[in-house]
């Protein structure tokens, strides 16, 4: 589904955060990239959706060079929550995680039937009309994953989602990302909290220093 050949990265500043990428993941995976903070893995999440470009190498999604698929078709398959967010502040969770629904044109019954399920599930619900800025770190972290998640996306890109969680609320979002990738749904999630409780198999991607050092399975 996903192919990646010889990626390397170098930010402007000369920075190389990526070296020879080689990596293939297919449909309905749920991969770890793991390594130190610094390694790369928010970098080559940013690749994966488009938002920086590489260097050298490429990524095929489906068969086809990501640079050659528009924005916002690549956008509406593969989702992302970032590690900082990236809400907006002074609208409410509402507008903020119905706004990848808004731009295919749902009806205001279906978004709101859609985000109070899905609010139910990240025990939020009653935080629906609420501004983002009247929102804890850990509840603002839920929310951009819950905006991730709501246009029903074929790979869901997750950079640190349990980072400003307790266990115990990480531990409750896990079984329902481990449901969604049952379902079929691809994840690739960058952590360096790895769950110790792994009701399903899981792929490792170990980076260091922007190289892959190790593959393996949990
Ligand atoms: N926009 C940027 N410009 C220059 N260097 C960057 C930029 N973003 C990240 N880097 C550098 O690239 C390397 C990898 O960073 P990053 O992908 O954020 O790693 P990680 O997510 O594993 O912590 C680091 O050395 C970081 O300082
Ligand atoms: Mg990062």
């Amino acid at each position: 589904m996903i192919e990646i050949r010889d990626l390397e990265k170098i930010y402007p500043n000369s920075t190389t955060a990526l070296t020879k990428i080689n990596l293939t993941i297919e449909k309905g995976e749920f991969v770890y990239v793991v390594g130190e903070s610094g390694a790369g893995k928010t970098t080559l999440l940013k690749i994966l959706h488009g938002e920086e470009c590489s260097t050298t190498g490429y990524i095929k999604y489906l068969g086809k060079d990501i640079r050659n698929i528009p924005s916002h078709t690549l956008k509406r398959k593969i989702s992302f929550s970032y590690q900082d967010f990236m809400l907006i502040e002074d609208r409410t969770v509402f507008e903020n995680i119905t706004l990848p629904l808004q731009f295919i044109g749902e009806s205001l019954r279906s978004l709101a039937s859609k985000s109070f399920t899905i609010l139910e599930a990240m025990k939020l619900k009653d935080k629906m009309y609420k501004l983002v800025k009247e929102l804890s770190g850990g509840e603002k972290q839920r929310i951009s994953i819950a905006r991730a998640i709501i246009a029903n996306p074929e790979v869901i890109l997750l950079d640190e989602p349990f980072g400003n969680l307790d266990k115990e609320t990480a531990g409750k979002m896990m079984p329902y990302i481990e449901a969604l990738n049952e379902k079929g749904t691809t994840i690739i999630m960058a952590t360096h909290h790895m769950l110790e409780e792994n009701s399903t198999p899981k792929r490792i991607i170990k980076l260091k220093k922007g190289r892959i050092i190790n593959k393996e399975y949990v």
